[in-house]
């Protein structure tokens, strides 16, 4: 299983595209119905669609397996009596097909079938790779936990005093909750090929007169590089790099483990944080609900 893609709506889809190619470095991969899919230089088809709409909007978060993988999934969703949409074939750079399911707190998720790739990018300093991880909030980040455990069999890599990490393949994270007074997007994470490359990103934006609201710095759980922005269609995006890769074994880390010195925040205890740019940027996307999605 793997992660491989975000589903945006925006109001003004032209000046989201034209960011997220020009300035953010990630390339056109086609547009149908309304929709403008762009992609990263790994072998995936896209790996962020916008949608033209009213209002912002996450209308899923995908990831791909194998179809006896999502028929698995499938079959414990609904056991759980999670919302589940009808299995379908979608029309979208790469096809399969699969299914939208919600989550505890109506973060929705898209499970498609593995199908062909596209041929992979040579590395490029100035363009993300693919999308690495999301972060959900959650009121209940214990309870939305669970369900990714129990019912979309992704494993718990670390918990901290604020959020759990999960992962569904070997890398550290795909998604991780924060906890939070609501259950919105709080950030889309784009890997790039190594700490250059985010540097050369903060720059980049820079230029483009976005300043980061938190970082260069290095995480934590997951040790990744990371900078964070705002970007102008009001989402929270991350360049980073070098996420770790865990096995099997991997032991599953607690707030204790996690703690920093006072007034420090990562490991190099130097990333600026600009509190009032996050706490605005992480709740501008809210989750459209499974019913409309699948009705679309
Ligand atoms: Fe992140």
């Amino acid at each position: 299983m793997k992660l491989r893609s975000i589903e945006l709506e925006v109001p003004d889809r032209e000046s989201a595209v034209r960011f997220l190619s020009e300035t953010w470095g990630l390339l056109e991969a086609g547009a149908r119905n309304n929709i403008s899919y762009l992609r990263g230089t790994e072998d995936i088809p896209y790996i962020v669609s916008v949608a033209q709409a009213e209002e912002t909007a996450v209308a899923a978060v995908t990831f791909s397996g194998s179809k006896p993988e999502l028929e698995r999934i499938r079959k414990r969703a609904s056991a759980a009596g999670a919302p589940l949409g009808p299995v379908r074939d979608f029309d979208e750079p790469g096809g399969g097909s699969g299914y939208f399911l919600e989550g505890p707190e109506g973060h929705v998720f898209r499970f498609v079938t593995e199908k062909k790739r596209v041929k992979r990018l040579r590395p490029d300093r100035d363009r993300p790779m693919q999308v690495t991880h999301v972060v959900l909030n959650a009121r209940d980040r214990e309870a939305c936990t669970r369900f990714a455990v129990e019912v979309l069999g992704f494993r718990l890599s670390d918990r901290t005093g604020f959020m759990n990490f999960v992962r569904c393949d070997r890398v550290h994270h795909a998604i991780a909750y924060a906890q939070a007074d609501n259950s919105q997007l709080n950030h889309i994470a784009f890997e790039m090929t190594d700490i250059d490359a985010v540097m050369r990103g903060i720059g980049r934006l820079k230029d483009a007169g976005i300043e980061s609201f938190w970082g260069p710095g290095r995480h934590g759980p997951g040790n990744n590089v990371f900078a964070y922005f705002v970007a102008p269609f009001g989402a929270a995006i991350e360049y980073t790099s070098e996420v770790q890769r865990v096995s099997s074994s991997y032991k599953t880390g607690t707030p204790h483990d996690w703690k920093w010195p006072p007034n420090r925040n990562d490991h190099w205890g130097v990333s600026p944080r600009n509190s009032a740019a996050i706490s605005r940027a992480e709740r501008e996307f809210r989750f459209r609900p499974l019913a409309v999605t699948s009705r679309a």
